[in-house]
C-alpha cells in the first residue's frame, strides 16, 4: 500500500512529499482511501469536517467502535511515513484480523483525519479539532493559505460544504476508543532495541506568528542610519528563541518566515516569523513565548495543552503489542490527532514504529519493512484485544 502511494505528491527533485490539505495530491490520497475501503467492503463516510471513516460494522452511540488510523497529508517536503504508515497499517491490521477469522464484538473503524500537519493553513489537526469543537468553524473557514485563499474557498472548490463544518457529536460518539499507529519521530525505540512502542504523553505545544513592521525602501540609496528594517528584530528574535529555549529546557523552532514584498534590492516593509515551541513543562513553554513576545506583535495560531494518555489503556496496549515483554512506553514532542481526541475525552492510545534515522518531517524519515510489519501485527493484536 505504501508503494501505491509513493508517487502521490512526491517532489522528484528532493524525494520529499508535498501533500497539502485539499491539494490535488490530497484529493488523490482520499480517493485511494475510498478505494481501499471499498475493496474491503467497509462502509465509507466523509464527516462534516472532511475526515474519512471506513467502518466494518455499524457504530451507534449505544455501540461505539474501536477506531484506528492517522492522516495522509504531509508537511512540505516531508517523508513517506508520517501519517500514511498509520492509515496503511490500519487497513493491513484489519486484513490480518480477517485472516485470523476474528469477528469483532464491536464495530471497527479506519480513520483518516484531514489536515493534520497544518502545512497549508497554519493550524495543525484541523479535522480533529473541528470534530471535537476546539477549533471554532468560523475561525477555521477564515484561515488563509499562501495564495490568500481561505479554507472556505478551498472547500467550495473541492465540492465540499463550508457551512457544514463544526463540532460533530454524532461522529464523535461512534468512536469508543482510538488507537493511532505512527512512525517514531525520534530514536527512543532504536535505543530500546524494540520495533514497536507505546506513547505515554504528548508535550504541550503551539505555534505563534510574529509580525515585524518596518519601512520599505531602496537597498542602495538608503543610509543605514535612516533605515527601519524589520529583518533586524526578526533575526534577534530567532537568536533569542534559541537562547531562551536552552535556558528554559524546552525546544523552539522558527521554520517559516515571510519577508514582504520580497525584493533582493529593497528593505522589506514586513517580516513575519512563525515560532513553534514545545516542552515537557507547559509553564516553561508559556514563559518562553511570553519572554519573546515582549514588545512584539504576536498572534497565537494554535495551542495544545499536555496530553497524558489513559494509563490503564496504555498499559493494556503495551502488553497486547509487546509479545513476551510489554512494549516500551515513550513520550513524544510531536502532535497527533490521537492527542486531540484524548483531550476531548475519547480513550486514546498510540503505537510507535521504530525509525532508524530518528529523523521526521524530512525525506530522511524511514521505517524498515520488517518493523512496519511488526507494527501491523502489534496493531492487530491490540485491536483484537480491544474488540473482544
Ligand atoms: C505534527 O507532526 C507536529 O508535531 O507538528
Ligand atoms: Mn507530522
Ligand atoms: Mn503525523
Amino acid at each position: 500500500m505504501l508503494e501505491q502511494l509513493a508517487h502521490l505528491g512526491r517532489d522528484p527533485e528532493t524525494g520529499g512529499y508535498v501533500r497539502d490539505a485539499w491539494s490535488e495530491a490530497d484529493l488523490e490520497l482520499r480517493e485511494w482511501f475510498a478505494g481501499e475501503a471499498g475493496r474491503r467492503r467497509l462502509t465509507l463516510r466523509e464527516d462534516r469536517n472532511g475526515n474519512l471513516w471506513a467502518w466494518w460494522g455499524t457504530p451507534s452511540p449505544e455501540r461505539p467502535g474501536v477506531v484506528t488510523g492517522s492522516h495522509l497529508d504531509s508537511v512540505r517536503q516531508g517523508g513517506a511515513y508520517d501519517g500514511p504508515l498509520g492509515v496503511v497499517s490500519a487497513f493491513a491490521a484489519l486484513d490480518l484480523l480477517r485472516e485470523r477469522h476474528v469477528t469483532p464484538s464491536v464495530p471497527l473503524g479506519v480513520a483518516c483525519f484531514t489536515d493534520e500537519e497544518g502545512a497549508r493553513f497554519g493550524v495543525p489537526c484541523v479535522g480533529s479539532r473541528l470534530l471535537t469543537g476546539v477549533l471554532p468553524p468560523e475561525r477555521a473557514l477564515a484561515l488563509t493559505d499562501d495564495d490568500g485563499d481561505t479554507l472556505a474557498d478551498v472547500l467550495k472548490r473541492a465540492g465540499r460544504r463550508p457551512g457544514g463544518l463544526g463540532r460533530d457529536d454524532e461522529t464523535l460518539a461512534a468512536v469508543g476508543t482510538f488507537v493511532e499507529l505512527h512512525v517514531e519521530q525520534g530514536r527512543g525505540l532504536v535505543t530500546e532495541g524494540r520495533p514497536v512502542g507505546v506513547a505515554s504523553a504528548i508535550w504541550p505545544h503551539g505555534r505563534w506568528r510574529f509580525d515585524f513592521r518596518g519601512r520599505a525602501d531602496h537597498a542602495g540609496t538608503t543610509r543605514l542610519a535612516d533605515r527601519d528594517d524589520p529583518m533586524l528584530p526578526l533575526a534577534r528574535m530567532v537568536l533569542a528563541a534559541r537562547e531562551a529555549a536552552e535556558r528554559r529546557g524546552v525546544v523552539a523552532t522558527i521554520g517559516k518566515v515571510r519577508v514582504s514584498p520580497g525584493n533582493a534590492n529593497a528593505i522589506p516593509g514586513l517580516a513575519s516569523a512563525w515560532l513553534d515551541a514545545r516542552g515537557a513543562d507547559e509553564d516553561a513553554v508559556r514563559a518562553l513565548v511570553a519572554e519573546l513576545s515582549e514588545g512584539a506583535q504576536v498572534r497565537e495560531e494554535s495551542w495544545t495543552p499536555v496530553v497524558a494518555f489513559d494509563t490503564a489503556l496504555r498499559d493494556r496496549i503495551a502488553r497486547a503489542a509487546g509479545g513476551d515483554t510489554p512494549a516500551p512506553i515513550l513520550p513524544t514532542g510531536a502532535g497527533h490527532d490521537a492527542g486531540i481526541l484524548a483531550a476531548a475525552g475519547v480513550p486514546s492510545a498510540m503505537l510507535f514504529v521504530r525509525n532508524p534515522t530518528g529523523v521526521s518531517h524530512s525525506p530522511s524519515e524511514h521505517a524498515e519493512r520488517a518493523d512496519c510489519e511488526a507494527g501491523v501485527v502489534a496493531l492487530a493484536d491490540v485491536l483484537e484485544e480491544l474488540c473482544r
